[in-house]
């Protein structure tokens, strides 16, 4: 009997982990992990478009990252500086709109002018918004919205006692986009890691003991099929 297929949870996230101990045990540098998580994000990516998740989020680059060798930083700079050339040229072909959270003023002028191409040219996109958090912190996230709404308070805009939940949402780089409802962590370890850290309130989490470069199509299934396996109650019985 054919199994049975179930639609995707709407918003996705993925913290990409394991790059490194794949390199390792392959003998390789630890770019070359890199180089094989980044050809991953390829695939996982244009499969979730295809079963039509709607929103899909991945930690590539976190705000503590940069504490990395600089070798391993600079590795990691040019698989972005390719991956959005590449993105550049494939548009025409897919329908991914892609947008960055996180704090990209601190990356080259060549990469925040790539970044600023590929978000105009994929904006009329109308299938699966492709999140890539890039310098990306959980809490640099929160404090950010923070310090956006007091501004506005200071100004006569609001008053401190509007602000909700709903509205603080619309202060974070997600605003607008559904919280996700799955997280998924390859390499075995279990742990948030400053990942969407106001948004994963009543995320599904999915712990993987394979790492990234080897986490495939049907690892995402497996995944999706752990999600409806789950009872979600929100807080409620
Ligand atoms: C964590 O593995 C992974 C990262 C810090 C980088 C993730 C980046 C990629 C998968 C490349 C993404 C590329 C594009 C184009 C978006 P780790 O290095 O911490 O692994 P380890 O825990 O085994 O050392």
């Amino acid at each position: 009997m054919p199994e049975k297929i179930l639609p995707p949870p709407a918003h996705i996230g993925i913290i990409m982990d394991g790059n490194g101990r794949w390199a390792k045990k392959h003998f390789q540098p630890r770019s070359l992990g890199h180089r094989a998580g980044a050809q991953n994000f390829r695939t996982i990516t244009r499969y979730a478009s295809r079963i039509g998740v709607k929103v899909l989020t991945v930690y590539a680059f976190s705000t503590e990252n940069w504490a990395r060798p600089a070798e391993e930083v600079g590795a990691l700079m040019k698989l972005f500086k390719d991956y959005l050339q590449e993105a550049l040229r494939d548009f025409m072909d897919e329908n991914i709109r892609v947008r960055f959270i996180g704090d990209t003023s601190a990356f080259s002028s060549e990469l925040r002018e790539l970044i600023e191409e590929v978000k105009q040219a994929s904006a009329p996109k109308t299938g699966m918004v492709l999140n890539l958090a890039m310098n990306y912190g959980g809490r640099a996230e929160i404090l950010r919205g923070a310090r956006a709404f007091a501004q506005e308070v200071l100004a006569g805009q609001h008053r401190p006692e509007e602000l909700t939940e709903e509205l603080f949402d619309s202060y974070l780089y997600t605003a607008g986009q559904p919280a996700p409802d799955l997280i998924i962590r390859p390499s075995g370890e279990q742990r948030v890691s400053n990942f969407l850290l106001w948004q994963c309130a009543y995320a599904e989490f999915v712990y993987f003991d394979i790492l990234w470069p080897d986490f495939t199509t049907d690892d995402l299934d497996r995944a999706i099929a752990v999600y409806h396996s789950r009872q979600r109650r929100f807080g409620g019985v």
